[in-house]
């Protein structure tokens, strides 16, 4: 579905991606894992037409879509729950969530897509009118994961969801994802909690330093003694 090779990805013309290798299969979930400032956020935002790649190919459905621009990547399928949520805080709950679905036009469609929101997120439903500045860690990264679902994603990007979660909602948030993918939609998730990604990951990645140094499923990681202590902290 996704194959992302030799990425070179940065800022203001500073590669701080140097060459990032993953791949992406319908139905699964993919883990990328790596310590802070590795350049996980990069790549995925290099992904999603947010920043530039300055080299290699982005292949998604088929299609190089490297250097496309956000909106045309949202338009095939791709959503991304950004890193620290991004929520706008004056703005009701119910508002922060429809905004996910801006370049759906047909009302039906999206009332749909709302209803399945709520199922998954019966907190968020009790929420609607409250502004997202009020809400809890947890129900914010709720509102965040439900507004990328309204774009209809088939492909859906969450980068670190669990981050300042209490153990509690950490789980909760993991039992979101595998629902996700219940629903036949393919996942790609960064995340620091280690050992639950790769419990839930069909295969994953660890990213060092601009670059993937290990692929594989979360087993052959575990099963790897030199992997487990240069990379996993393990
Ligand atoms: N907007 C920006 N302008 C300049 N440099 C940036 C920008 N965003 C990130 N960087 C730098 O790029 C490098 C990679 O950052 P990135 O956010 O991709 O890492 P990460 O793997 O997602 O880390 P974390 O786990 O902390 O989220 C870091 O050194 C960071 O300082
Ligand atoms: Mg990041």
């Amino acid at each position: 579905m996704l194959k992302v090779e030799h990425l070179k990805a940065g800022y203001g013309g500073m590669p701080v991606v140097h060459d990032a290798c993953f791949e992406v299969k319908e139905g699964q979930i993919v883990g990328l894992i790596g310590s802070n400032g590795a350049g996980k956020t990069t790549a995925l935002k290099a992904v999603t037409g947010i920043a530039k790649p300055l080299g290699g190919t982005i292949t998604y459905e088929g299609q190089v879509i490297s250097g496309k621009k956000a909106n045309d990547v949202v338009k095939l399928g791709i959503s991304m729950v950004p890193e620290g949520r991004h929520l706008f805080g004056k703005m009701s709950v119910k508002d922060n969530i429809m905004m996910g679905a801006y370049l759906i036009k047909d009302k039906e469609r999206k009332e749909k897509r709302l209803q399945l929101v709520y199922e998954m997120f019966p907190r968020v439903k009790e929420r609607l009118k409250q502004t997202a500045a009020t809400l809890s860690g947890g129900e914010q990264q709720m509102v965040a994961i439900a507004r990328g679902l309204m774009a209809e994603p088939k492909l859906l990007i969450l980068d670190e969801p669990s981050l300042g979660l209490s153990p509690k909602l950490v789980g909760e948030i993991f039992e979101f994802v595998k629902k996700i993918k219940e629903l036949g939609i393919t996942v790609i998730i960064v995340e620091q909690n280690v050992n639950v990604t790769l419990e839930i990951s069909d295969y994953a990645y660890v990213i060092q330093n601009g670059e993937t140094v290990f692929g594989g499923t979360g087993q052959e990681m575990l099963a790897n003694e030199d992997v487990k202590k240069a990379y996993l902290g393990l």
